[in-house]
């Protein structure tokens, strides 16, 4: 058990803190849905992902009396390279040692290096039932953004994962978003406008807008019908086509108003 006026400290994880940074996760692996991995993390696995942690992408320890009690990383949220700007968090603490804020300062760390390395965005997956880590990163200014249901099969049954968000905001856009009534630690007003609603209606939320059709070409009659004599009569490599016009106020037939999207 460890002592009330312990020292935690921060630092750059090492090469050397592999085998203390597996053994603390692959905890997690062997009782919880905390990670979905399901098979322990070896030491060379462990070296290597530490290797190839280099910035933007960090990982970090938090070492009282010299020992790693827990440790933290930013990761690549997609290999894919228009989602540089995101990373995604981890943060793990050892059993004997939570509820202590070790996890707390671990994470404000993790946003501080975050900001500095000039990311934009970092993502948390959470299994919905891990509400001590919910609570960790709502505390830190993340926002929920959905829910994943039933994508994890762990322990002979399904977990929903839910999907936080923490945007860094200059200050500006933050004030902008609080003008506009919004307030940025909590917002997640579509989420709120729709939780809970149809199906139907989550999904028109969640739509986003059509691109502007192209101009009907084709030698259906009903399109025929629609077509100015004109630009019919001219054909392949005539003129392009005229839409026809609509009297100002005419109702269009056929076409809907589509809600605008994200
Ligand atoms: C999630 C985890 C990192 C939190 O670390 P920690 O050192 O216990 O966190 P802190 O002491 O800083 O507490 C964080 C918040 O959780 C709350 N909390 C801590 N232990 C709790 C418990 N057993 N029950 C309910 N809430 C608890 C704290 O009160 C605090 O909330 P507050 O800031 O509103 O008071 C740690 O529990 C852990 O390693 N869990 C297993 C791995 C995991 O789930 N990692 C996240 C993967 S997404």
């Amino acid at each position: 058990m460890p002592e009330a006026c312990e020292t935690i400290r921060l630092r750059g994880a090492r090469r050397s803190d592999a085998r203390a940074i597996a053994a603390i996760y692959n905890e997690e692996v062997a009782t919880t849905v905390a990670t979905m991995d399901t098979e322990p993390r070896t030491l060379d696995a462990q070296r290597t992902l530490l290797r190839e942690h280099v910035a933007p992408w960090v990982a970090i320890v938090a070492t009282s009396e010299g020992k790693v009690v827990g440790w933290a990383s930013l990761s690549p949220w997609s290999e894919r390279r228009a989602y540089a700007p995101t990373a995604e968090v981890s943060v793990y603490v050892a059993a004997d040692h939570r509820g202590r804020g070790v996890g707390g300062r671990l994470l404000a760390r993790l946003i501080e290096l975050g900001r500095a390395a000039g990311l934009h965005s970092l993502l948390a997956r959470i299994a919905d039932r891990n509400v001590v880590s919910l609570r960790l990163h709502y505390r830190h200014g993340f926002e929920s953004v959905g829910v994943l249901r039933e994508v994890g099969r762990k322990f002979g049954k399904w977990v929903d994962v839910r999907v936080l968000q923490r945007r860094y905001r200059s200050a500006r856009a933050a004030a902008a978003e609080e003008a506009r009534g919004r307030d940025p630690r909590r917002a997640d007003h579509r989420r709120r406008a729709t939780e809970g609603a149809p199906a139907g209606r989550r999904y028109a939320a969640e739509r986003v807008p059509r691109s502007p059709r192209r101009p009907r070409t084709g030698s259906s009659p009903h399109r025929r019908a629609r077509t100015p004599r004109t630009a019919r009569a001219g054909g392949r490599g005539s003129e392009p086509r005229e839409r026809p016009r609509l009297p100002p106020g005419e109702p269009r037939s056929g076409r809907r108003e589509l809600p605008l999207g994200p």
